[in-house]
């Protein structure tokens, strides 16, 4: 029988018997939350698993965990490092490593078994694994090399800065066989590293930015495969990235960080086949040229690629450097140099463009069919010393060439110069561009469509949702946050890829991130981001608007910082992470305190800086309304969110078992919200401040109202909304927060479903009309100012993506066991709404609700993941109507009746497969 044949037999049978017996398999091992990470500097890792089954009603009992230092001894069955023994427990997710705490580069191999509820016994686990970093500063022979000036051709203090990119080698040789070899890199702004003329991993913009200053990532790579016995060669090419600015004094934005210029550290470390060791490392013995062919690279401004420069061999062993200088050993960038726990961003997505068009002789325009992030590779033959010329933007003009004017001082050019040999192929390295149309301009000869591709460029992250309707607005609208999601994520969560901006704007994402959550497995960039926003805290406790702190703006804000808070609750929410609220609860309730010091008076915080931002204005070419009826007073979104940020404080004062804590934050959200109520509550009317739908929402959002006005508050939201707003949004990015989900919770979910499926102005449909494929950042991109007018800001979602996931969905995590050990499954059936089809891949594994109603039957197929359970809302008059697989639902002994809850019936279900039906 043919070897293809028999395997596809062999897993014929392996599935067939699977599903007979209900067989339970463990797979998705993760550590630290990622599959065989290298380079790890947690001591203590977390580890979790997926347990699938197609057996209904299966939680974990107990578990057991093996640990070994080599993959033979684990197989052998012998733990050197770590033997959990049988642990009775159900935990299955962050699952606190507790044997001998490995040493620097260790690796460390793992597998698990599980004893389940139906009274048996998993097998073993396929092993997975995972290694240390370099976890001493002593491990590090390595030191800092660069060089602290600039050269020849460089403008490093001209507005526009202009800094080539700096390429460093040496020769080395290996006498002896290789067994392993690892290799530890951190290269500011950005590196490349290359181990005898081959790139190492696929990471572009490596590595993640941070507050240089206070801490640097490295990482860390198997490069075994890249080396020889004899002789080798190892060099970087070093760009600016973040770290050396991307403008100067005088361009009429805030000042931009300048860290310095590039610097490298490198160490790697060999075994030998026969056991012994060595260390190859960043010393004085390297040397630096930037005479290569990556010229200027600017975030900005563009790359600029001369291929005449080009250094044949100079990363393989034996080239001539006799040109090259050597290098200086420079100083560290700053205090902590410390593993990358999040991974790089990598080339994720290919784009092929729809048309080319030449607007005028010798300019080609490419429409690549929708706005990304990312770059394109060039395809090119022409002779030698030409320079093509790459331009970016999100739109065009009415004459068909780019409209800029919204990219401000950003020059977004990519030039490339030929060297003349036969095809050539190119994409830069050290710059991205936020764009739908690339012009090309010295082409030789006529571009073909395929002259260039679109390389969609992001954190290397799972996609985790799915998500469609019967509805075209709303799955054209998730077709654009996704791609907008994605592209604003450059190792930290950006306003926009395009302009002379591109930072980590907190307000933007304080609720986004929970949407994008569903999308995208975005744990480790966020938990990271946390970081950052740690790490550019003031000694005094002030918190910026902006993290990393790249732009200085400390503006001793209460609505965009509270993102920190919002964001370490949604990791512990939605991933079952409490890790970020611990570490981070002292810097948190020092920046509460802070505020409270500087900005309370008599129990109001009195501090705003933005307002409900980019509220839609009365005037199409507004970019703020000017209308004080539509303005949200700042001391009103002070206090009501400091009101919301002391809850939270309060959940992880207990959480974090500071009990006394919870005493003091519980007294002072009394006091608040005692004179919060007093002055914005109007007694006469019913509602907040000047009665805008946002003080309205955060009054019940944040159960600030006293429960006998909520009625009354909420009505003068759907009043306003309905008839002011002409049932249009009626918030800025603050309001939109929380609208879709309380218009919700209080009964209007219809408001809601006409807001997620307008096309007129204001609306997410509008801009998707007017043939956006991604989300504006105003309401009125298409007319407004190009001053503020991204057409790729993902701010205004607000809580859509949410309300899709939880609402639509109906897949929602209970706090009360956070991470989806419990969920919510509560679909809003509304409107002329006849399906959606939601999944969300969560740490459990992957959780389904796929809905249709058809007339009056109400069919819902749910998939709910082995220990796990539900809390699943049938819609249903009466309970007795309902069906499951064809019976009625009672007859299922795994499904609990709990109640009929206004207009649903409520049941506990366990983990399985549920065909629902209900007629009504
Ligand atoms: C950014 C926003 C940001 C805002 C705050 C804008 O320029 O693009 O996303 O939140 O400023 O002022």
């Amino acid at each position: 029988m043919p070897e293809k044949l028999l395997i596809v037999l062999l897993l014929f049978i392996t599935v067939a018997c699977t599903a007979q017996t209900g067989q339970t398999t463990l797979d998705r091992l993760r550590c630290e939350y990622r599959e065989n990470p290298l380079g790890i500097d947690a001591t203590a890792p977390r580890l979790s698993w997926e347990i699938t089954s197609n057996k209904r009603n299966l939680m974990q009992q107990a578990y057991q965990i093996m640990v070994a230092s080599s993959l033979a001894d684990l197989k052998a069955g012998k733990a050197d490092l770590w033997n959990s023994g049988k642990i009775s427990s159900d935990q299955s997710l962050g699952v606190v490593y507790a044997g001998k705490p490995p040493g620097t580069g260790d690796a460390c191999f793992w597998k698990v078994k599980v004893w389940t509820s139906d009274g048996k016994e998993s097998a073993w686990s396929t092993p997975a694994s995972w290694s240390m970093g370099l976890l001493r500063p002593s491990d590090w022979q390595a030191v800092w090399i660069g060089m602290d000036s600039a050269f020849a051709g460089d403008r490093p203090t001209d507005t526009f800065t202009r800094l080539s990119a700096r390429y460093l080698r040496k020769d080395f040789r290996l006498p002896k066989k290789v067994k392993k070899a690892t290799a530890y890199i951190s290269g500011v702004g950005l590196y490349e590293l290359y181990l005898n003329g081959t790139k190492t991993g696929k990471d572009v913009l490596a590595p993640g930015p941070t507050e240089y200053n206070k801490r640097t990532f490295y990482n860390t790579y198997d490069v075994t495969s890249q080396l020889q016995q004899g002789d080798n060669a190892i060099g970087a090419i070093l760009g600016n990235g973040r770290y050396f600015s991307m403008r100067g004094n005088g361009s009429g934005l805030p000042p931009i960080t300048n860290f310095g210029y590039p610097k490298m550290i490198c160490q790697v470390n060999v075994i030998y086949e026969d056991g012994s060791t060595e260390k190859i490392v960043t010393d004085n013995s390297w040397k630096v040229t930037a005479a290569g062919p990556v010229g200027t690279n600017n975030e900005y401004d563009g790359e600029e690629y001369d291929a005449t420069k080009e250094m044949p061999g100079w990363s393989k062993p034996g080239f001539n450097a006799a040109s090259w200088l050597p290098v200086q050993l420079v100083s560290r960038p700053g205090e902590l140099l410390v593993a990358q726990m999040n991974n790089n961003i990598r080339v994720m997505d290919t784009v092929r463009a729809l048309h080319v068009k030449e607007v005028k002789p010798g300019v080609f325009i490419y429409d690549m069919g929708q706005n990304f992030v990312g770059w394109v590779r060039l395809k090119v033959k022409g002779p030698r010393g030409t320079q093509v010329v790459l331009r970016f933007a999100e739109r065009l003009k009415d004459d068909g060439t780019l409209y800029m004017a919204n990219l401000r001082s950003a020059k977004v050019t990519d030039k490339y110069t030929l060297n003349g040999k036969g095809t050539e192929d190119w994409e830069p390295r050290f710059t991205y561009h936020g764009f739908r149309y690339v012009e090309v301009t010295g082409y030789p000869g006529k571009p073909d469509l395929g002259a260039v591709e679109g390389r969609v460029v992001y954190d290397d992250m799972a996609t985790t949702g799915h998500f469609e309707t019967s509805n075209d607005v709303i799955n054209q609208i998730y077709k654009n946050a996704y791609r907008g999601i994605r592209g604003n994520y450059r190792g930290m969560p950006t306003d926009c890829p395009q302009r002379d901006e591109r930072m980590g704007w907190l307000g933007d994402r304080a609720v986004g991130a929970r949407g994008e959550s569903f999308i995208f497995g975005n744990h480790l960039l966020y938990a990271k981001w946390l970081q950052d926003i740690e790490d550019a805290q003031t000694p005094e406790g002030s918190v910026p608007d902006v993290a990393p702190s790249y732009w200085r703006m400390y503006s001793d804000n209460m609505t965009w910082p509270a993102a920190y808070l919002i964001i370490a609750n949604l990791m512990y929410e939605q991933y079952g992470d409490d890790q970020p609220i611990r570490r981070h609860y002292a810097s948190m309730k020092k920046w509460m305190a802070y505020m409270k010091d500087k900005y309370m008076k008599d129990d109001i915080l009195t501090k705003d800086t933005y307002g409900d931002w980019c509220m839609p204005p009365e005037s199409p070419e507004l970019i703020h309304s000017k209308d004080p009826a539509r303005k949200t007073a700042g001391d009103f979104l002070g206090t009501s969110f400091y009101y919301h940020l002391l809850t939270l404080m309060e959940s992880f004062a207990s959480i974090t078992g500071n009990t006394a804590d919870v005493t003091t934050f519980k007294n002072l959200e009394e006091k608040v919200k005692t004179a919060f109520n007093k002055k914005f509550l109007n007694e006469e009317g019913g509602y907040y401040a000047n009665n805008t739908p946002t003080a309205n929402i955060f009054s019940l959002a944040y159960q600030l109202a006293p429960e006998d006005r909520r009625k009354q508050v909420f009505q003068h939201i759907a009043d306003k909304t309905l008839n002011d707003y002409k049932g249009h949004i009626s918030t800025g990015l603050v309001g939109a927060e929380w609208l879709m989900r309380t218009l919700t919770s209080y009964g209007r979910g219809d408001i809601a479903y006409k807001l997620a499926t307008n096309t007129t102005y204001p609306s997410w449909g509008y801009m998707a009309k007017e043939g956006a494929t991604t989300i504006w950042e105003l309401w009125n991109g298409n007319t407004a100012d190009p001053a503020m007018n991204s057409g790729n800001h993902v701010m205004l979602l607000g809580d859509l993506v949410v309300w899709y996931y939880q609402n639509l969905g109906a897949i929602q995590p209970n706090p009360a066991a956070p991470g989806f050990k419990n969920i919510i499954m509560k679909p809003l059936v509304v409107g002329d709404l006849k399906k959606v089809d939601a999944s969300y891949h969560s740490g459990y594994g992957l959780i389904r609700s796929n809905w249709e109603k058809i007339d009056q039957s109400f069919k819902w197929r749910v998939s709910i993941p082995v220990n796990t359970r539900a809390t699943v809302y049938v819609p249903s008059k009466e309970a007795k109507n309902i069906k499951e697989g064809g019976k009625p639902i009672g007859d299922n002994k795994d499904v609990k009746f709990l109640r009929m809850e206004d207009g649903y019936a409520v049941y506990e279900i366990p983990s399985g497969n549920y065909d629902i039906q209900d007629d009504f």
